[in-house]
């Protein structure tokens, strides 16, 4: 699992740009060096805040040498830029967000930061981003230090030989324009907001510094650990085999030691007597200390099992109903996309009062506030990859990006207890390509996590008639549970289809209703069966959780979607005036109607465990 994690970022992964849209050659993850774990309980310095920007449209930028700042140029040259009196854009943030022109701008921003650093001795320095949506390059001090493709995963840099003792400037320069071989493609229902837009800091760590580790209960069991950390190290000379390692949890007075490998990895093992397993009820994380000789760092991680017992999804030995809600990295209290603890609480505050213990991260893996809140707030989750409808299934280097981006998300997220699931597509079509692409990629997730729920999102299904739906994507025989998007009610049928109505598959696996909904303006009033209104909305909740309850291998429900969200892709002036409007509250946090539909069959749900209902 840890190896795969090594592997993957210094594969230099070639792109054959495909004849219709041609994404530009390069590299995906040049001299991103391995994620480094659990950053921001490292010693780090932010450099989040005002950086300066240019717009490049025309992608003169790297032939004019933006990245070098203006520094060395010739005197006879005529430099036409000059970030320090250029305008600035705030990091963490997408750009489309903060400036009005910027509303629907797609293309080259380049970003500049000049700060101060002194190394400390004996240490080296990575700069770390936590997402830049969709490519980006990176310089520091005028020299080409890394690069990366992924909208919505970190990447870390090994900065220490470039970095000076004193004046530093970093350019980054991010391209967010969508092409068929990118992950996502071409049309996601979702806005394309480009940037930095998640925290960017200077991690210092050893020479030989404790790179990743698990700490995560075995598959299946309530008290056993099985865990591993990974040493990195600066160069060659540096030691990292035959290091002693210990881990502690001073709560449980745990304190183990273990020995790394040739590879510089430890393996341990132990039991936890008396743990308080995580839950959504019961969100128990512990202060998890690793030491090796070298460094030492400290995490909050949970302990709870998860696993499939025949048609049950069983958390911590029990069978559990996930009442959950799917939702955007979309900001409530502001335009744009959400980072941070703030956006993270306020989001998942309005799953709570929904009477959520499950959320579904769509349609990519949020930011690292999001689902370390879900650990700590007492939801689980449904973390995915944006491998979203129409992907270029034939070419072999997007099935390695797609594999880049789920070592990338699992990677970040294995020691989370909230999450529960990694889901590998969302409405993709069965065509035998992508169930191929599909069963690579659950093979990788296999391999990395053995620990957590393989899952997908489908919508491919018959419908034999109005009231019957059989779910058979081949790529379901893969899957530990398998999710459905059906919008009986609104993009077919009627909400009183939904009353005598028949959900079936041949399949033996437990399904989530991952997807259903209907639009409606937030104020706009009418009668059930007219499009728009909250009343519509509020008639297709009721009927299709009236039908959905009935499905006896259903073990979970995550309505689309909790908050009205932006997308180019919705044009109907004055109902959606580029909203997606199937949020059970609107952009600015108006409750609609349906929102109390649902919350009122999770109180219930709750109170009576809808999974005695079989
Ligand atoms: C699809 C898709 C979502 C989309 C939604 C909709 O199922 O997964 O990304 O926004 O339906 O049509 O509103």
């Amino acid at each position: 699992m840890k190896h795969a994690f090594r592997l993957l970022p210094f594969l230099l992964i070639t792109i054959v740009a495909l004849a219709q849209v041609q994404a530009p050659a390069q590299n995906t993850t040049l001299n991103s060096a391995p994620l480094i774990q659990n950053v921001i309980h490292r010693h780090t310095i932010s450099l989040n805040g005002d950086w300066h920007y240019i717009v490049d449209s025309h992608e003169i930028g790297a032939a004019r040498r933006y990245y070098t700042n203006g520094k060395g140029a010739t005197t006879s040259a005529v430099v036409e830029y000059d970030f320090g009196k250029s305008p600035t854009l705030h990091v963490p943030g997408d750009w489309n967000s903060q400036y009005p022109e910027f509303g629907l701008y797609e293309g080259t921003v380049w970003y500049e930061n000049s700060f101060t650093y002194h190394p400390s001795p004996n240490t080296q320095t990575f700069l770390y981003i936590g997402a830049a949506n969709y490519r980006a390059h990176v310089w520091m001090n005028g020299e080409s230090l890394c690069e990366h493709e992924g909208g919505f995963a970190p990447f870390n840099c090994n900065a220490t030989g470039l970095l000076k003792d004193g004046d530093n400037f970093v350019v980054i320069s991010v391209n967010d324009t969508r092409h068929i071989d990118d992950i996502p493609a071409l049309a996601p229902d979702w806005w394309n907001y480009g940037g930095v837009t998640r925290d960017v800091m200077l991690v210092d760590v050893s020479q030989t510094f404790i790179e990743n580790y698990s700490v995560q209960l075995e598959r299946g069991s309530m008290s056993h650990v099985a865990g591993w950390v990974q040493l990195a190290e600066a160069s060659e000379s540096q030691k990292i085999a035959q290091q002693k390692i210990t881990v502690r949890i001073p709560e449980l007075k745990i304190s183990q030691e273990a020995t790394t490998n040739a590879n510089g990895t430890a393996h341990f093992a132990f039991d936890l007597p008396g743990v308080q397993l995580w839950s959504p009820e019961n969100p128990k994380l512990y202060s998890v200390e690793i030491a090796s000789e070298a460094d030492r760092i400290s995490d909050e991680i949970g302990f709870r099992s998860i696993e499939i017992r025949g048609l049950d999804i069983v958390l911590n030995g029990h069978p559990v109903f996930l009442r959950g809600i799917t939702m955007h990295e979309e900001a409530l209290g502001h335009p744009g996309r959400a980072h941070g603890d703030d956006d993270a609480r306020a989001l998942l505050g309005l799953a709570k009062e929904l009477g959520c213990n499950f959320v579904r991260l769509a349609h990519y893996p949020h930011d690292e506030h999001m689902t370390r809140m879900a650990d700590r707030m007492g939801l689980l989750v449904w973390s995915e990859i944006p491998v979203w409808q129409a992907i270029d299934w034939n070419n072999p280097a997007v099935l390695q990006k797609a594999k880049q981006q789920l070592t990338e998300m699992i990677s970040r997220d294995h020691n989370r207890a909230s999450i529960i699931l990694w889901s590998v597509t969302n409405e993709s079509k069965a065509i035998p390509e992508r169930n191929a692409f599909i069963h690579e990629l659950v093979t990788t997730a296999r391999a990395l996590d053995p620990t957590r729920l393989i899952t997908a999102a489908t919508n491919q299904f018959k419908r034999p008639d109005a009231h019957s739906i059989v779910v058979d994507d081949p790529v379901i025989a893969d899957l530990d549970v398998f999710g459905l998007n059906e919008y009986v009610g609104w993009y077919y049928g009627t909400s009183a289809d939904l009353d005598n109505f028949s959900f079936t598959t041949p399949y033996n696996k437990p399904m989530i209703v991952s997807e259903f909904g209907g639009e409606a303006k937030a104020g706009n009033h009418g009668t059930p069966g007219q499009r728009w209104t909250e009343e519509d909305q509020e008639e297709i909740y009721k009927h299709q959780l009236a039908a959905l309850r009935k499905v006896t291998f259903l073990r979970g429900i995550a309505p689309w979607v909790l908050k009205d969200f932006r997308s180019p892709n919705r044009q109907l002036p004055v109902l959606q005036d580029g909203y997606n409007r199937k949020g059970l509250v609107s952009e600015t946090g108006e409750h609609k109607k349906a929102f109390y539909v649902l919350q009122q069959f999770y109180q219930k749900a709750a109170s009576n465990n809808i999974t005695d209902k079989k």
